[in-house]
């Protein structure tokens, strides 16, 4: 009789067994949807301190997101009124008036609840690095009168502080590349991988006082003092930069203009505006052929934008990632996050297979075959 009744016990553990492993299987496999949970918005603010103007960035990203790759957007491009804050040397204060206007253009937009923890910096770049050379105490007093009007703002002011040509252009090809998302990327598969060196992208910059190239050479850096190198996203970053200071764009036609004779300096805005916007063409084009020595060959790799992803490029990006350490060194733990309910049921199910299965083994065990 046992024969007959047996096997059929056995199939049928077997077959719960099989089911209810499946099933376990299916509820591990079942990813969280995150959609349930509000994320906040954080949002930083830096002022790109130039030679000719000054402009405000506001930057937002999700809050859970923080350490991602490439989640965060510009929320806010606000020009100050007048000219760079170097030009104020004569009356420091008038500097610090000129950075009202986007402050509270920025202010109105994010929340009062948040504006205590978001920080806010200014870097000035090549046209204070003039005017330090020139006469140090009246930069210092242009910093001091900046600092005070953003230090009375409720945002948490982290300062004002002199960026090296060198840290401008290694910015620049931190903004550039995270923007692409070449740093790190997070696969369909949902691992972290590393993008292929070959697949970064080089930077030049031109500012108005100064002009920055930037990128990971084929062979190793000779010149140390020209070497960053950075770690980020578990990967190191050895890149070769170089500010050239007065190959900017305004100073390279004001040195211009200097040479000429007459030169209608005093005609009408639009032809000024003409000559100059000529001008700096052709002076990109023979510092690109002829300075940096592109050729024919590599000119079709170069790519001209003001920006990428919605995002303005330059240093400023790059300069808040780095000094929030919104970029880990290392790459981002993995967390898999499944739902209370789902959890609770992938337990059940897995213990039922247990049970089920230790079930037809001690059948097996307590009636060998043949016994009956
Ligand atoms: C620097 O500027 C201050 C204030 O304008 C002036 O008193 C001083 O003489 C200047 N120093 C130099 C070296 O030009
Ligand atoms: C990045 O930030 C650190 C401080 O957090 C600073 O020492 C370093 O110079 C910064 N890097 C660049 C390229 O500015
Ligand atoms: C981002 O990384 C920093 C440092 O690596 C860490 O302290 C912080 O908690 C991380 N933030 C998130 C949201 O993972």
């Amino acid at each position: 009789m046992g024969l007959t009744w047996k096997p059929r016990v056995l199939t049928a553990l077997l077959g719960a067994a099989v089911a209810s492993g499946l099933t376990t299987l299916i509820l591990i496999l079942v990813e969280a949807t995150d959609v349930l949970l509000p994320t906040d918005t954080k949002f930083g603010i830096v002022f790109d301190a130039g030679s000719s103007h000054t402009s405000l960035f506001v930057y937002r990203w999700p809050a859970d997101k923080e350490n991602d790759t490439g989640v965060v957007s510009q929320a806010l491009v606000c020009q100050a009124k007048g000219p760079g804050i170097s030009s104020y040397a004569s009356n420091p204060a008038q500097a610090g008036e000129s950075l009202q206007g986007c402050l509270e253009e920025a202010l109105a937009l994010i929340p009062e609840a948040q504006q205590r923890k978001t920080p806010m910096f200014l870097g000035a770049t090549a046209g204070m690095r003039l005017l330090s050379q020139k006469n140090s105490s009246q930069a210092r007093d242009i910093f001091e009168a900046v600092t005070q009007v953003l230090g009375k703002s409720p945002l948490d002011f982290w300062g004002a502080e002199l960026l090296a040509g060198q840290d401008e252009g290694a910015l620049g090809w931190i903004t550039i590349n995270y923007v692409l998302g070449m740093l790190v990327k997070y696969s369909f598969s949902g691992e972290w991988i590393q993008p292929l060196e070959g697949t970064l992208v080089g930077a030049l910059d031109m500012g108005g006082a100064s002009t920055q190239i930037t990128f990971v050479p084929g062979g190793p850096i000779l010149d140390k003092s020209t070497q960053t190198t950075f770690r980020l996203y578990g990967s190191e970053h050895s890149v070769y930069t170089h500010s050239y200071l007065c190959f900017g764009r305004d100073q390279m036609l004001s040195r211009l203009l200097a040479q000429l004779v007459q030169v209608e300096a005093s005609s009408p805005g639009q032809d000024r505006w003409l000559r100059d916007y000529c001008t700096s063409g052709l002076y990109i084009l023979t510092l690109l052929l002829e300075g940096y020595g592109f050729s024919e060959e590599t000119w079709p790799g170069i790519e001209f934008c003001k920006q990428a992803g919605g995002t303005e490029m330059g240093w400023t990006l790059g300069y808040m990632l780095n000094l929030t350490r919104m970029i880990p060194a290392e790459v981002p733990a993995q967390w898999r996050a499944q739902s209370y309910g789902i959890w609770a049921a992938g337990v059940v199910f897995a213990v039922l297979t247990l049970t089920v299965t230790l079930g037809a083994v001690a059948g097996q065990l307590l009636w060998p075959q043949g016994a009956g």
